[in-house]
């Protein structure tokens, strides 16, 4: 059973930098991939849909006989997590929860802002689970919808970008944010421009790192871990396949993503 592939799924290519974490911190781990590309963004879509897009997605990958889930997808796991958990018996792991407690383990945390989609700042799923943990924090969601496409585009350090990152970003400045959660799988790959934008005492706090780290005292802690000393494998399947998200894959892993898979769902 350890050897079995750990799930990892996202709306598309987003959550391999959750995928880069998990080797990096769990290099023996086999892993099999599924962006859902034919149907991404999630960001922008209803709660309704997302749970049933992310219950497809758990389905596929149960399907392939994976011995747990991790929703690398902040949208899904604002949505989704909590139906997910309620129907299916096998361990799954979303991001919202890791992220939230790395932003609490300093004790000095008190004005937090947070960027994500739409639909992560809309369902206020951080802000509940920050106010849960913690009494008397400011918190500030800042929805920022133009940072996917500027990074899939990879405008990672584009003059476009730093304008629009410096707009949503003023106003949280100003109201003396101590910490910054980035609430979606993207925007890792912005951590360079973020550091050179903001003040030298703002905490960036980003999902994928995180919820490696949530991921490994879970398996150790439900014996699933796989301690074997080879390099696990990585098996990429993609619902919509092109080579515009084989060019982004690349980016988001910084190595050759392999063959990749078509995944059809519903199957
Ligand atoms: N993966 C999504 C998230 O982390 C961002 C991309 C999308 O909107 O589908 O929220």
């Amino acid at each position: 059973m350890n050897s079995a592939p750990l799930g990892i799924f996202d709306s598309g290519v987003g959550g391999l930098t959750v995928v880069r974490a998990v080797q990096e911190l769990l290099p023996a781990e086999n892993i099999l991939y599924l962006g859902d590309t034919a149907r991404l963004p999630y960001g922008s879509k209803s709660p309704e849909t997302i749970r049933q897009f992310a219950d497809e997605d758990v389905r596929f990958l149960i399907s392939k006989g994976v011995k747990a889930v991790v929703v690398a997808c902040n949208t899904a796991t604002a949505h989704a997590l909590p139906s997910l958990l309620e129907k299916y018996q096998i361990p799954i792991l979303g991001v919202i929860e890791p992220g939230v407690e790395a932003a609490l383990a300093s004790p000095n945390v008190q004005r937090i802002g947070i960027i994500a989609t739409r639909g992560t700042i809309g369902s206020h799923a951080y802000q509940h689970a920050l106010a849960l943990r913690k009494t008397g924090l400011i918190i500030h969601g800042q929805a920022t919808p133009l940072l996917v496409p500027l990074i899939e585009e990879n405008w990672l350090d584009h003059p476009a970008t730093r304008q629009i990152l410096k707009t949503y970003l003023d106003p949280l400045v100003e109201k003396g944010i101590d910490t910054l959660m980035l609430a979606c799988t993207h925007y890792p790959l912005l951590i360079p421009v973020l550091r050179e934008i903001l003040p030298q005492d703002v905490r960036l706090v980003d999902s994928a790192t995180t919820c490696a780290e949530h991921l490994k005292r879970e398996l150790t802690r439900l014996d699933l871990l796989d301690t074997s000393a080879r390099e696990g494998s990585l098996e990429l399947h993609l619902t919509d396949l092109s080579e515009e998200f084989e060019a982004l894959a690349r980016q988001f892993l910084k190595k050759s993503p392999g063959r990749i898979q078509r995944a059809i769902l519903g199957g």
